[in-house]
């Protein structure tokens, strides 16, 4: 099996608060969308939940709530960034080399790790999860589809911020692609479960940011995280530099990555 290359998981100590900003980030953006999903499908009162690779979301606390006589555990290989909650059981737990914190889940949740493992590892985790579904249970697999070099809505200069967003897609997808993730997994979840008979439907979901909110310290934050390797795929420091300071300027209007929901289905009976 290929040693794992998540591309955040080794990076400088200086950029820890970078790390934690881009957590806090994928959680203003996507939490809204990711509890409407779980309140639009709905889950029974004694459900068994697990979220993996929690981050700083409240995808936990939102099913501890809904789940309110079942039970809920989330996982990370880093607790430090992770939200408490009275009735989450928060577990640290490599998801690609530890063995599963327990069996028959009604529903699992995964946002935002799949896409970042090595092919082997990301069809291995996801049999896993498929496995260990109740019948009837959900599997939520959540991922972007990763669409810079469009996302400029209304800038201070419109060709300039055009020409920094196409040098990051370009850049932050040869670092993506180098540490094994395939950018296209964000669509190709859907086939991969099915393959593993769930029943599969998908949303997707994208929203408007300005400078400064959520969706603008998302790329600010994860290019601080990873300066060294977008310098490396041939993105100009001065480039990442004023990157950054556009995604501060109040006159910036994105919009964000395409996010696709995936909500597979385990059948009834075997
Ligand atoms: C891109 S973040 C997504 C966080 C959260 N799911 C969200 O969408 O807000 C990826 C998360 O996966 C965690 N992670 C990375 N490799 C992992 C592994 N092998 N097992 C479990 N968690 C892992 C990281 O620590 C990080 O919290």
């Amino acid at each position: 099996m290929t040693t794992s290359t998540y591309l955040f998981g080794d990076t400088p100590p200086d950029t820890r608060s970078d790390n934690a900003m881009m957590l806090d980030a994928l959680a203003g953006m996507l939490d809204p969308f990711s509890r409407r999903q779980l309140r639009r499908i709905g889950i029974r009162p004694d459900a068994r939940c697990l979220v993996v690779a929690v981050g700083a979301s409240c995808i936990a606390a939102t099913l501890a709530e809904m789940a309110a006589h079942g039970e809920v555990t989330a996982t990370d290989i880093d607790l430090a960034p992770c939200r408490r909650h009275p009735r989450v059981r928060l577990v640290r737990h490599n998801i690609v080399t530890d063995p599963l914190p327990d069996d028959g889940f009604d529903l699992i949740h995964i946002r935002l790790l799949l896409a970042h493992l090595p092919a082997d590892q990301r069809s291995a985790v996801l049999a896993r999860l498929v496995d260990t579904l109740t019948p009837g249970g959900l599997l939520i697999v959540e991922e972007f589809e990763p669409t810079w070099r469009t996302s400029v809505l209304s800038a201070p200069n419109l060709d300039h911020a055009d020409r920094l967003f196409a040098t990051y897609h370009q850049a932050f997808g040869t670092a993506l692609t180098t540490s094994g993730n395939d950018p296209a997994w964000g669509r190709r979840a859907h086939h991969a479960m099915r393959g593993l008979g769930l029943h599969v439907e998908t949303t997707g979901h994208t929203g408007t940011w300005t400078g400064g909110q959520a969706g603008c310290l998302l790329p600010y934050a994860t290019a601080g995280v990873i300066r060294d390797r977008l310098a490396t795929a041939g993105m100009t420091v001065d480039d990442i530099d004023a990157f950054r300071d556009l995604l501060l300027h109040p006159d910036l209007v994105v919009k964000g990555n395409l996010v696709l929901s995936h909500v597979g289905r385990a059948p009834t009976s075997s």
